[in-house]
């Protein structure tokens, strides 16, 4: 048995069209199942924050995630392929034609990724008062509450509908696979088999 945790919403839907045509079957979430099992697999429907977490205290053998969730998290597993689907960018932002003030003595941001952020500023050795929000991130600097924000852009929409503009890329991100360190090692033959034909899948 391989257990698969797969974060809710589009990706999870893409994963299970994958395994479809590597094994063969229908791969489906009935209702408001949170698992789906068949044969040799056990799928998972998790936040897509807690995938890493899943996998690392090895509640599942495998996971599929973000690039920027795993390096927000910072969870130690094996990332195994990049299954380039899920594509965003973390991205600084701030109000259109205002450049950010790097002479304050310090800036603040408002993000949902507080760790990646963190990182960012401290190897520019710049001095930020991060600000943790849940959502909606774009707001903060429209009235007000930061300078700036790090978030997350897929079509970039949602700064231009609210007069935001990127000012840097800090990551380009896409759903990985990954692996518990454990489970690689004791179902190394199972968990091969996947990541090969994944990779066949993804190559074509
Ligand atoms: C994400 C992100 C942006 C938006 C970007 O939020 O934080 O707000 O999507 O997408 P776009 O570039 O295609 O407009 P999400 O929808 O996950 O909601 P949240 O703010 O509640 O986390």
């Amino acid at each position: 048995m391989i257990t698969i945790a797969l974060p809710k919403g589009r990706i999870a839907d893409d994963v299970l069209n994958l395994f479809a045509k590597m094994f063969g079957y229908d791969f489906a979430f009935v209702n408001r199942k949170l698992i789906l099992q068949k044969d040799d697999f056990r799928f998972l429907l998790v936040r897509s924050q807690d995938v890493p977490i899943y996998v690392l205290y090895q509640a599942v053998d495998l996971g599929v995630v973000g690039l920027d969730v795993l390096e927000e998290t910072g969870a130690d597993i094996v990332r195994l392929l990049d299954l380039e689907i899920g594509k965003c960018k973390v991205v600084l932002g701030s109000k259109i034609n205002e450049k950010i003030d790097y002479n304050k003595p310090q800036i603040k941001i408002a993000t949902k990724m507080p760790n990646i952020t963190r990182n960012f500023f401290s190897k520019r050795a710049i001095a930020t008062d991060i600000i943790k929000l849940y959502g909606s991130i774009e707001l903060a600097p429209l009235v007000g509450l930061s300078d700036a924000i790090v978030d997350i852009v897929e079509t970039g929409n949602t700064m231009k509908e609210n007069n935001l503009e990127i000012d840097e890329v800090i990551l380009e991100s896409s759903a990985y696979l990954i692996a518990n360190r454990n489970s690689f090692y004791s179902k190394k033959h199972a968990i091969l088999d996947i990541y090969n034909k994944l990779e066949s899948l993804i190559k074509k």
